[in-house]
């Protein structure tokens, strides 16, 4: 690929969602931070994708750089917060900045703390070995199985309903609203808007009864926690702490297990480390191969920066390559390989600075726990077909996940 003519026009978001490129979208990543790291796209938004620079943008996230918050929201796109679907996004914790994000923050990480995670971890254990339960007999009798709909996405909605307090007759139901209510976004098609305004609405309304639940009768869960007195946090600022971790703690995490399970099946040769040291091969599968490629939430710069590749320009939108970072060799030596000895400290794939993922250790417990579990109860996993790439343009993930388990000859069993 040649450089500067064709970056100028280069629709980074467009060719992120190309097949190809949801399959594999690293070699064009890698194209990216090498000829073009601070890009524009054809929209004004700037794409940046060194780590050093991402990593700037992260931790200046609340000084220079600005999310698009309530009141910024209110000043551009004042019809937005008419609809359900898009005030609930601009009053969540994920785009609002100091003072409000430091107050929200303090407040979800009083009671979702590390303490919290270790805790839960016997619940996920139980989950994930139910799971592993059901799908061994179909695949040990020779059957396929799709391990995103089967193991993955129901160990992230189950872990997720635990934490939260989310009974199990609700759980599915509650995750199938979440793809609707985040497909709204100011000069979006109305009638996706009226659709994500509809299921926000639901959403909402269930999150509602369920805190007055807890409320008449509490449970050792973050509802019950978040739900109790609390000077710090208004009321009408309690259901979108709630959507934010339901809406953003579920396709991400579910994401990492499938990750993981790729990992497996394409380095054998690695796989002793899910003996050895579960957390290592979690945090490489992670570096990776994250979840969240591009930031979700757009910053906006305050001033002019100036960046190694090219300035961004006050006032515009600033988009984080994750995906590039990542595997930037400046940071990360011989950083296609797939090497869970290595030091990935420096890895963002839960971002960084004020806006670092509440749910990382989470997230990473349920890694921990499900990856080994899978390769002990169901050691010869192979590929079925091809997985099925998710179109969603800020996360690298399958749709699907076709395994058999094989004989140790090499054939089906
Ligand atoms: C492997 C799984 C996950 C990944 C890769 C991930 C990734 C991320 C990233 C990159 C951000 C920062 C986005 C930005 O600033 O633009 C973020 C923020 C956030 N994540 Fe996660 N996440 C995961 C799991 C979870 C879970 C399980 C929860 C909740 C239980 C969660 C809740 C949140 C929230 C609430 C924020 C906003 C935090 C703030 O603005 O202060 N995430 N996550």
């Amino acid at each position: 690929m040649t450089a500067q003519p064709f970056a100028a026009q280069l629709d980074v978001m467009a060719r992120l969602q190309e097949p190809d490129n949801r399959k594999d979208p690293f070699p064009f990543l890698a194209w990216l931070r090498e000829h073009d790291p601070v890009h524009q796209t054809p929209r004004g938004t700037y794409v940046l994708s060194r780590h050093a620079d991402v990593a700037q943008v992260l931790q200046e996230s609340g000084t220079v750089f600005l999310s698009p918050d309530r009141a910024k929201l209110a000043t551009q796109f004042p019809e937005a917060l008419q609809h359900r679907s898009m005030a609930v996004f601009a009053s969540s914790i994920a785009v609002s900045n100091p003072p409000e994000h430091t107050r929200l923050r303090k407040v979800v990480s009083r009671e979702f703390t590390a303490r919290r995670v270790v805790g839960l971890r016997p619940r996920i254990t139980e989950i994930c070995d139910r799971l592993i339960g059901e799908i061994a007999e179909p695949l040990l009798d020779g059957e396929e199985v799709d391990l995103q709909r089967r193991f993955a996405e129901p160990l992230a909605i189950g872990t997720l309903s635990v934490l939260l307090g989310v009974p199990d007759e609700d759980r599915v139901w509650l995750a199938s609203l979440v793809e609707g209510v985040l497909s709204a976004f100011p000069g979006a098609p109305a009638d996706v808007i009226a659709r994500a305004d509809w299921l926000t609405a639901e959403m909402e309304e269930y999150l509602v009864s369920l805190i007055e639940r807890r409320r008449n009768a509490p449970e050792d869960d973050l509802i019950t926690a978040l739900a109790g007195p609390n000077e710090d946090l208004a009321e009408h600022e309690l259901v979108p702490m709630l959507w934010a971790l339901w809406c953003a703690g579920f396709k991400t995490s579910a994401a990492g297990i499938s990750n993981g399970v790729l990992a497996v099946l394409e380095h054998p040769d690695q796989v002793h480390w899910l003996e050895r040291d579960a957390s290592a091969f979690a945090n490489e599968v992670l570096r990776l191969n994250p979840p969240t490629i591009l930031t979700p939430f757009v910053r906006i710069a305050t001033r002019d920066v100036e960046f190694g590749g090219g300035t961004v320009t006050a006032g515009s939108d600033v988009r984080l390559l994750i995906g590039a970072a990542n595997r930037d060799p400046e940071v990360f030596d011989d950083p296609e390989r797939f090497d869970p000895s290595r030091d990935t400290k420096a890895s963002l794939a839960f971002a960084g600075g004020i806006h670092f993922c509440v749910g990382a250790g989470l997230a990473r417990a349920e890694m921990e726990i499900a990856l080994p579990r899978l390769r002990a109860q169901l050691p010869s996993l192979g590929y079925a077909s091809e997985p099925t790439w998710s179109p969603a343009v800020f996360h690298h993930m399958v749709k699907t996940l076709p395994v058999v388990h094989r004989r140790t000859d090499g054939r089906k069993r």
